[in-house]
């Protein structure tokens, strides 16, 4: 029994921030920003906008796609980092938004910008084992509230969206396989130091934003996920040449680009979308995946593979018959 992909929604949020708006925020150009990540223009929240109003949109698209209603939904699982409370968790407000009413469990999951690939990871097992006929797979950030406005290095960067897909039961092959990874070791390059245990003092004195080490975290990130997408692949006995699409997650395109050489794939074969949307986290690789299909140029029957690297660190691919 595999799982398979019925349907995927996406949504970004109306106000856009342009590279020259920024140029009014701190002391940076459009041109450094294009060169060095790829991003011309990210989408944020508006005021009083959550992660759950962006999850529900994209959700609603994704069962509308699939074909299926809201009570058919067994299972929610959302990856994200930047919850609308500490609880309820994201899947549960999205169980009561969606007017899910059966007791399925709802549940969200922090993995950084690889949530969605956790998330995903999971969901496959439930439906793998038969213990979901309908699993809602969400990934959702409004990152740009976490950010330091004055903070050029990370500000540029972060962006807000939801993407969404329905897996089903299946007897032909669908995801083939995810591959999960973490290593807390890592855990100073890249983070938000602050949470309830810590007794939000940060928060508290306007002093909290995600910390990073861009250099280092990038290095990292291409040996990490070059290694990954070779691990993957030759779990498969899969040729590079049979992969169709590669849709990664958008952190920096000189990374995307980076294990695109890696796989030897040339980039018309890679979904980009980090110059209109920027890095939104868990939510970047089911954004890429919903715009490459519905876009017409991710099709059924093709192979897939999804990868991400985030805090943690964390990484994960998922192999994909779509
Ligand atoms: N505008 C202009 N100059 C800038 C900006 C900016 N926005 N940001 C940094 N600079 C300057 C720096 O101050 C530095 O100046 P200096 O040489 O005078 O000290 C110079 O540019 C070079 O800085 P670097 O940090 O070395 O620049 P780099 O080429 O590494 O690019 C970037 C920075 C884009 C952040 C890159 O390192 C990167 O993409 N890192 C990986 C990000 C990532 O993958 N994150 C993981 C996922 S995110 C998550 O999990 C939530």
């Amino acid at each position: 029994m595999y799982s398979r992909i019925a349907g995927t929604g996406s949504y970004l949020p109306e106000k856009v921030l342009t590279n020259r708006d920024l140029e009014r925020l701190v002391d940076t150009s459009d041109e450094w920003i294009r060169s060095r990540t790829g991003i011309e223009r990210r989408h944020v929240a508006a005021p009083g906008e959550t992660t759950t109003d962006l999850a529900e949109h994209a959700a609603r698209r994704a069962l509308d796609a699939a074909g299926v209603r809201p009570a058919d939904v067994d299972l929610i699982c959302v990856g994200t980092t930047t919850p609308d409370l500490v609880f309820p968790n994201v899947g549960t407000l999205l169980q009561q938004r969606l007017g899910i009413q059966t007791g399925c469990p709802a549940f969200s999951l922090e993995a950084a910008c690889t949530g969605f690939i956790y998330a995903l990871g999971v969901a496959d097992k439930f439906v793998r084992l038969g213990e979901s006929r309908c699993a809602l797979v969400v990934g959702s950030e409004t990152l740009t509230r976490i950010i330091n406005w004055k903070d050029r290095g990370t500000c540029v960067l972060f962006a807000d969206g939801a993407g969404a897909v329905v897996l089903e039961p299946s007897k032909e092959p669908g995801i083939l396989s995810t591959r999960l990874h973490s290593d807390g070791r890592y855990k100073d390059l890249l983070l938000y130091p602050d949470g309830v245990s810590k007794g939000f003092d940060l928060v508290r004195k306007g002093e909290a934003a995600v910390e990073m080490k861009g250099n280092e975290v990038f290095k990292v990130a291409v040996n990490t996920l070059g290694q990954l997408v070779t691990e993957t692949l030759n779990a498969h006995r899969i040729e590079r040449d049979q992969l169709d699409w590669l849709i990664p997650h958008q952190a920096n395109l000189r990374i995307i680009e980076a294990i695109a050489r890696r796989l030897e794939l040339p980039m018309e074969r890679v979904i980009v979308t980090i110059g209109e949307q920027g890095n939104t986290s868990a939510a970047s690789v089911p954004l890429a995946l919903d715009t490459g299909i519905r876009d017409g140029r991710v099709t059924r029957g093709q192979l897939l593979l999804l990868e991400a690297f985030g805090g943690g660190f964390t990484w994960g691919s998922a192999l994909i018959r779509y």
